[in-house]
C-alpha cells in the first residue's frame, strides 16, 4: 500500500522538505507540571485591594503527583473526561519521549498562533513550498496546531469500538486519527493504531462523494487513490509545520454508550508527519460541516460546553448538548462573532480589559478588528500591542514590590518568587459587548516558566494591532465555557471544574 499511495498521490512525497525542530525527547515532566498547577490559598497579605486581589499560597504549587478527578462534569449527560496531556490524570508511561519542556510548548504555541494569522495574512512561506501548491492557493480551512498544550478526551471507534486519546480543538474542524497499516508514517501514540480492517463498521468514502469534494475545496486539496478519497491537513507555521495525509473515511462513533453515531467522517491518517503525540489524534470542534458540532447537531442542536482543570493534575470535562440545570446559575453569555476571514473560528466580542478593578484605557477596535477568537488550543493569550502593552503596565505597578525575573521571548513580564510563600496578584477581567464581564480564574493569570523562580504574566503582545487576538486555554481554566452555537452565543461561568 505504502507503493502505492506514493506512485498515485505526489502529495506523498513532500517528507523530503522536513524542516528537522521537533525531536522532544526525554524532558522534565514535573516541573512542566508546576507551570499548571496554581491552587488556592488563605494568606492575609494583600498589596492592593483585596476584592480585586488573588492571594495564592505557593506552596500549594508542589507538584501533585496524583490525580483528584473532579466530579462536576458528571452530572451532565454526553460527558467526556478532559485531562491535561503532560499530568498524572492522563495515565501516560512516564518518560516516553513525549513530554515538551517550556521553551518547546512556547515554540509549539507560536507556530499555532502564526498558523492562526495565517489566514488572513496571507502568508504562509514553509507550508506553501511543503503543499507544493499554486503560489497563492493556501488551504482556506488552514486548521491550527495540534498544540502543545492541549487537552485530552478519549472516544470510542469503529466496531467493535477502540478508545482513542483525540485532543480536542475549538481550533480546528477536522477530526482524525493515525491508522494502520501507517502506509507513510505514524508518530508514537498511546493507544493502539486505529486498524480499519478490524472494524467492520468502517468505510472508505469516494472521490465522487459529495463530503470528498466539499473537504477537498476546503482545504485546496483534491486527491484520489484507486477511486477512495484522500484529506490533507497542515497545521502550524514554516518553522513548526505538521501535517496528515490519509483515507477521507466512515465508521461508528462512541462518545458514550448512550451517544453513538454511525458514519462519523473522519481522517485515517497514512502519513502523519512532525506531531509528538502521544494522543492518537484531534477531535475537531470548529464551525465546519465537518465537525463533530455539526456531525452530530441533530442530537446535540450545536451546544456543547467544557471545563478545562486548573492543574494537571485535576479533571475537567466536555459535554455535548444543552446542560440544561446541571449548568452554573452563574453562568453569563455574550455574542459568538465571525471573523470574516476565517469563519470556521469562535470569535468573541470583547470590548475591554480590567486590571486590579479598573478598566484599562485601550480602543475596543484593538479587539474588534481584525477580530478576538476562543480557542482550546493556545496556551498563552495573545493581544495587539497596544492593548498588551496597558495590561502589562497595570500589573507591573500591581507587582512592583516583587523582584523581577528574566524575562522569556515570549512571555515578558516576570518574577522571582522563591523566597516568598504566598503572592498577591491582581485581578484580569475580560469585558465583553452587553455588559458581560468575566472574572479569570487565579490559574488563569500567571505562567511558572521555571518554578517559582520564573513566574510571569501568562500573556503574550503582537508586534501591531493588526492580528487576531485569542483568547487562550491558560486564561479559560477552571471555568465553565458553554457554546450555544446555533442561539449565536457564548456563555461563562466562573469554578467550572
Ligand atoms: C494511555 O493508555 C492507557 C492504557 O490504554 C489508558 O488507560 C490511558 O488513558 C491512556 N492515556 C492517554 C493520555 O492516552
Ligand atoms: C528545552 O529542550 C530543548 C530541546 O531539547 C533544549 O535545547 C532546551 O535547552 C531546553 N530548555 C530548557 C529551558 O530546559
Ligand atoms: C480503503 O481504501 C484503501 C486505499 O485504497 C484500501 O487499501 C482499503 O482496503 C479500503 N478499505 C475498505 C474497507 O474499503
Ligand atoms: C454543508 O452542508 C450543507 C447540508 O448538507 C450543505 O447544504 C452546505 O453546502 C455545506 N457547506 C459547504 C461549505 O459545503
Amino acid at each position: 500500500m505504502a507503493t502505492s499511495i506514493s506512485c498515485t498521490s505526489s502529495s506523498f512525497l513532500i517528507m523530503r522538505y522536513f524542516i528537522s525542530l521537533f525531536v522532544l525527547l526525554g524532558l522534565n515532566l514535573w516541573s512542566l507540571d508546576r507551570g499548571f498547577a496554581l491552587a488556592e490559598g488563605t494568606s492575609k497579605r494583600h498589596l492592593l485591594h483585596p476584592k480585586n486581589t488573588h492571594i495564592v499560597n505557593l506552596h500549594s504549587l508542589l507538584p501533585a503527583n496524583t490525580c483528584s478527578p473532579s466530579t462536576r462534569g458528571n452530572k451532565r449527560k454526553a460527558t467526556l473526561e478532559v485531562v491535561h496531556k503532560h499530568g498524572p490524570c492522563s495515565h501516560l508511561p512516564q518518560n516516553k519521549g513525549t513530554t515538551m519542556n517550556h521553551t518547546q510548548i512556547l515554540e509549539q504555541d507560536q507556530a499555532r498562533v502564526n498558523s492562526i494569522n495565517s489566514r488572513t495574512s496571507k502568508k504562509l512561506n514553509g507550508v506553501e513550498d511543503l503543499s507544493q501548491s499554486e503560489a497563492t492557493s493556501l488551504p482556506a480551512q488552514l486548521a491550527s496546531s495540534q498544540g502543545a498544550g492541549n487537552y485530552i478526551v478519549r472516544v470510542g471507534l469503529g466496531t467493535p469500538t477502540k478508545q482513542l486519546s483525540l485532543e480536542f480543538d475549538t481550533g480546528s474542524y477536522f477530526t482524525w486519527t493515525q491508522c494502520q497499516p501507517c502506509a507513510v508514517s505514524c508518530y508514537p501514540q498511546n493507544d493502539t493504531i486505529f486498524d480499519p480492517a478490524s472494524s467492520t463498521s468502517y468505510a472508505n468514502v469516494s472521490c465522487n462523494n459529495a463530503k470528498c469534494v466539499e473537504l477537498g475545496a476546503s482545504t485546496k486539496y483534491n486527491s484520489c487513490l484507486r477511486g477512495t478519497c484522500l484529506y490533507r491537513m497542515l497545521y502550524g507555521d514554516e518553522y513548526h509545520n505538521s501535517y496528515t495525509i490519509g483515507l477521507l473515511a466512515k465508521d461508528k462513533l462512541t462518545l458514550t454508550s448512550n451517544d453513538v453515531f454511525d458514519g462519523f467522517l473522519f481522517g485515517c491518517g497514512e502519513e502523519n508527519v512532525r506531531f509528538i503525540g502521544p494522543s492518537a489524534g484531534l477531535l475537531g470542534l470548529s464551525r465546519n460541516n465537518f465537525s463533530i458540532i455539526e456531525q452530530t447537531a441533530q442530537k446535540y442542536g450545536r451546544f456543547f460546553s467544557y471545563c478545562l482543570p486548573p492543574t494537571a493534575s485535576s479533571t475537567g470535562y466536555l459535554s455535548f448538548g444543552s446542560p440544561g440545570r446541571a449548568s452554573s446559575a452563574a453562568v453569563r453569555y455574550t455574542r459568538l462573532t465571525t471573523l470574516s476571514l476565517s469563519s470556521s473560528y469562535y470569535g468573541l466580542d470583547v470590548v475591554g480589559i480590567n486590571v486590579n478593578g479598573q478598566k484599562l484605557s485601550i480602543p475596543p477596535s484593538v479587539f474588534s478588528s481584525p477580530g478576538t477568537i476562543i480557542d482550546s488550543g493556545t496556551v498563552i493569550s495573545r493581544l495587539g500591542s497596544t492593548a498588551y502593552s496597558a495590561l502589562r503596565d497595570a500589573f507591573k505597578a500591581a507587582m512592583k514590590s516583587y523582584p523581577a525575573a528574566a524575562p522569556d521571548e515570549l512571555l515578558d513580564t516576570c518574577y522571582d518568587l522563591s523566597g516568598y510563600s504566598t503572592v498577591t496578584y491582581p485581578k484580569i477581567a475580560f469585558v465583553f459587548g452587553g455588559g458581560v464581564t468575566l472574572d479569570l480564574d487565579e490559574t488563569g493569570i500567571v505562567y511558572f516558566l521555571n518554578g517559582l523562580k520564573q513566574v510571569c504574566l501568562a500573556f503574550a503582545g503582537y508586534d501591531d494591532d493588526k492580528h487576531i487576538a485569542i483568547f487562550g486555554n491558560t486564561q479559560q481554566k477552571n471555568m465553565e465555557v458553554l457554546y450555544d452555537v446555533a442561539g449565536g452565543r457564548v456563555g461563562f461561568a466562573p469554578g467550572g471544574c
